[in-house]
């Protein structure tokens, strides 16, 4: 079997584990990303774990190199670390605010360039990214969160364009409410504030990630967006 290599950041909580324990359980080799992946995962023969913070600059350059070194090359791209940061302006902290941006725009830009620059080497790969619903629209309170999902909404369709004609392929994610611990700090749940009974899990963002993954390469999926019933955002 010609097992296909996949690089994930965020692998060690909510989405992200989903996909991985998804794509484990699917026969890929694995780069798993996270400061706390460790914790999570074993390496074993097909599996990478690398705990570092994508807010340093060369981790892109060190996930890619642990794919080549480890596994003789990668594939698939997962971008999906993130947090989240609302509120109003008066409740709002700014340097987590900015933490956000630079870790949902600035590391996520920084890894999808580094791969890219392979995969274009290489005349083939797929990056996921983890967007949101909040990717193409917003709600009050939640302005930097969605402009930072927005930017990599730009990025990928601008991408997407410039690669039209070649066997590399971007998709964008966009989830509603998933039950993670992105919201883990918050008073009160968003199920709870949105009115929703059964959210998202992990494993629906995975199952469709896999069935993105089996169409023929002749079919893109630029956006993919899936929400619960009963999100009326
Ligand atoms: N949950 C939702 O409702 C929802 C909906 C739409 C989109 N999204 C998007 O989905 C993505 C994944 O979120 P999630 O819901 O799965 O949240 P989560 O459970 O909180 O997972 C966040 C992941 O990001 C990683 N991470 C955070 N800061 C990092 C850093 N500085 N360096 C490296 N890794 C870092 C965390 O790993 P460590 O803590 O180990 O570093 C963790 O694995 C995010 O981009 C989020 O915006 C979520």
């Amino acid at each position: 079997m010609d097992q296909k290599v996949a690089v994930i950041t965020g692998a060690s909580s909510g989405i992200g584990k989903g996909i991985a324990s998804a794509l484990n359980s699917e026969g890929y080799q694995l780069v798993l990303s996270g400061r706390t992946c460790s914790r999570h995962f074993e390496n074993s023969d097909t599996l990478e774990v690398v705990d570092k913070d994508l807010m340093r600059e060369e981790t892109p350059s060190v996930l890619l190199d642990k794919a080549v070194s480890r596994f003789g090359g990668c594939d698939y791209l997962f971008v999906n670390a993130g947090s989240l940061e609302s509120g109003t302006i008066e409740e709002i902290d700014i340097e987590k605010m900015c933490r956000m941006a630079r870790l949902k725009v600035e590391a996520s830009y920084r890894l999808i360039y580094t791969f890219l620059k392979y995969f274009k080497k290489k005349g083939r790969g797929h990056v996921f990214i983890t967007s949101s619903v909040l990717g193409t629209k917003t709600r009050e309170t939640a302005g930097a969160y969605a402009g930072c999902n927005h930017a990599l909404e730009a990025l990928a369709e601008s991408l997407r364009m410039e690669l039209a004609d070649t066997d590399i392929q971007i998709t964008c994610l966009e989830p509603g409410l998933v039950q993670t611990n992105l919201h883990r700090d918050w008073d009160v749940q968003p199920a709870e504030l949105m009115d929703i009974s059964d959210t998202l899990t992990p494993e629906d963002i995975a199952e469709a990630v896999v069935e993105i993954m089996a169409k023929p390469s002749h079919i893109r999926i630029p956006r993919y967006m899936i929400l619960p019933k009963g999100h009326r955002i």
